[in-house]
């Protein structure tokens, strides 16, 4: 067969919404019921780490027992016939348990903990539902949960920016594109590239070449446009 196109999926929150996860910013959303200051930053954690711990433990919980959609199940099809590449800004692991091979985390994975030693880089597999306070790691440290906060650094940019620069096809679903730097990642995809967002409310986005809206929720849009997709290369 002929090299594979490349395939990147640029996800957010609404990808996993029909998984029974909140989104951050629509009218349900986590930031609605929670100020993202006092559980979502470095200070937070300088402050209340338990209340971090807590928060974040919920969202594992919540995280372990949903299960991957048809979205994502979407994804993994187009598999046989793309080179494909999740992007994720989700820290749930949905896209692994869908079975998705490639994927980069932006904002990195509730399942895992870091140290709280800056010389440590570790990740440590959290292997029940909950990191609590005197989890350590083996040099003494308290564990904290492997996310990015505001005001962190997000490490795997560069990498994600490599991705998308060479992608035939960006797929981008369930993101409302607020926040940086991750949302600027679609603009190093290249002019020629088809471009497609999924998701069933506006999303405010500067002028992008060849870029289709597809409003519909991400468990029909994705199945949907998987079925297109694939009907295009066997025909
Ligand atoms: P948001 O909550 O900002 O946006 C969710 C998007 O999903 C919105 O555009 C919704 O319209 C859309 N949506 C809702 N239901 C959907 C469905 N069933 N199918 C498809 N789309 C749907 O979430 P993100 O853009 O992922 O960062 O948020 C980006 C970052 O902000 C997160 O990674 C997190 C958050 O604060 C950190 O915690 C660092």
């Amino acid at each position: 067969m002929r090299n594979k196109k490349k395939l990147v999926v640029f996800s957010g929150a609404g990808i996993s919404a029909e998984s029974g996860l909140k989104t951050f910013r629509d009218s349900d959303g986590l930031w609605e019921e929670y100020d993202v200051m006092e559980v979502a930053t470095p200070q937070a954690w300088a402050k209340n780490y338990q209340l971090v711990l807590e928060f974040y433990n919920k969202r594992r919980k919540q995280i372990i027992h949903a299960e991957p959609n048809a979205a994502h199940h979407a994804i993994v099809r187009l598999e046989k016939y793309f080179d494909v590449t999740v992007i994720t800004q989700n820290i749930d692991d949905l896209h692994q348990r869908a079975g998705s091979k490639n994927i980069l985390h932006l904002h990195g994975n509730i399942r895992f903990a870091r140290s709280t030693n800056p010389k440590d880089n570790k990740l440590y597999p959290i292997k029940g539902e909950e990191l609590n306070p005197g989890d350590l790691c083996p040099s003494g440290f308290q564990l904290r949960p492997h996310v990015v906060w505001f005001g962190e650094a997000v490490p795997n940019m560069p990498q994600a920016e490599k991705i998308v620069k060479n992608a035939d096809i960006l797929i981008i679903a369930g993101t409302s594109l607020t926040v940086y730097p991750a949302a600027g990642l679609i603009f190093a995809a290249p002019d020629n590239c088809n471009k497609y967002i999924i998701d069933p409310n506006d999303v405010k986005i500067a002028e992008l070449k060849k870029l289709t809206h597809i409003r519909e929720k991400a468990s029909i849009g994705l199945p949907k446009l998987a079925d297109e997709l694939l009907l295009k290369i066997v025909s």
